[in-house]
């Protein structure tokens, strides 16, 4: 539609027009100049119970480094574990037993990196952050992600694991595909940090379902379902069956919930309310998300209890347990 039809159609008015954009600009300026308690910060949360990788993000951010080197280097963490097998190296693989990692990276000036449907590269996050900082892109897939990070100097890594392997093997005899809940009570690795500056960023890695589809991605490397950051706001990711995140926007509504007044833990329980009213199968399936607001304030709620979240602090370390919709 021409913009003079638009405008006639929506019977509004040049002067209402000329308006718009002021009242625009006044509230985002009304926004930049928002305060906000420091005595929280520098913090990182992370989903599930993940000590080294809250330890390494906290490490960065005591030196004084930058919100969006911590999640990075935090993450890598796991990325690198083997024990964990649903991140990184060690992830389980696809139905043809394929690892295929996706990732993404987000910082407080808004920027954005993703990469989805990669093989053979131990550390998606960073190259999803050098889609963001490198290139005019926001997501990378598949072979051309794979080609991009060698260009970048990422090495060839066999990711599968004899145990991931051995697993996918016996899987095959049946080959069930039905998600299991708090597989191993690892799932996503979601990170948000602020740091001393009080600038903030996140991280979400995943190898995605086990056993998925060849080619299918999840939430994860989706921003503003797997991961949403607004500085002016705060920030949000999420853990579990990646489909639901994806059909109800989780991140990026928890943080536009936040912004309307939600406190983190509100607009995480909202989150998992959508869920539930627009999935009837949603016991099937776990789904956990973490928030955290500009005053270091988080928020964490789930489905299906089992779910916890790492914290670092000036306070030290603790595991924290979430509340659940369903208590059983
Ligand atoms: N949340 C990870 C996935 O569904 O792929």
């Amino acid at each position: 539609m021409k913009r003079r039809n638009f405008i006639q159609k929506a019977g509004l008015s040049a002067a209402s027009l000329a308006a718009t954009p002021l009242l625009a600009n006044d509230r985002v300026e009304k926004k930049s100049q928002k305060t906000f308690s420091t005595k929280n910060i520098p913090i990182v949360i992370c989903t599930w119970n993940c000590p080294n990788a809250t330890a390494k993000a906290w490490e960065v951010l005591e030196a004084d480094g930058l919100a969006l080197d911590a999640v990075e280097q935090g993450v890598m963490m796991e990325e690198s574990d083997i024990k964990n097998q649903s991140v990184g190296k060690g992830g389980r693989p696809d139905r043809e037993g394929n690892v295929t990692l996706d990732a993404c990276i987000m910082d407080h000036t808004g920027n954005a990196g993703s990469v989805v449907y990669l093989q053979n590269i131990e550390h998606p996050v960073s190259v999803a952050r050098k889609v963001m900082e490198d290139t005019p892109h926001v997501i990378l897939a598949g072979k051309g992600a794979e080609q991009f990070a060698y260009e970048k100097g990422f090495k060839k890594v066999d990711l599968l694991t004899e145990k991931s392997k051995n697993e996918w093997i016996e899987w095959k005899k049946e080959s069930k595909y039905k998600p299991i809940i708090n597989i191993e009570n690892h799932d996503t690795i979601g990170m948000l940090a602020i740091d001393k500056q009080g600038r903030i960023s996140g991280a979400c890695t995943t190898s995605g379902m086990a056993y998925k589809m060849a080619g299918r991605v999840g939430d994860s490397p989706i921003i503003g379902s797997g991961l949403f950051i607004d500085d002016e706001v705060g920030g949000a990711t999420a853990t579990g069956m990646g489909e639901l995140v994806l059909k109800t926007v989780g991140s990026f509504l928890i943080v536009e919930l936040m912004r309307q007044g939600y406190s983190p833990q509100e607009a995480c329980e909202e989150a998992i309310r959508r869920i539930v009213a627009k999935n009837t199968n949603y016991k099937d399936f776990q789904i956990g998300y973490l928030a955290i607001n500009k005053a270091g304030e988080v928020g964490c709620y789930c489905l299906h209890q089992g779910f916890s979240y790492s914290k670092y602090t000036k306070e030290g370390q603790v595991e924290i347990k979430s509340d659940s919709y369903l208590n059983s």
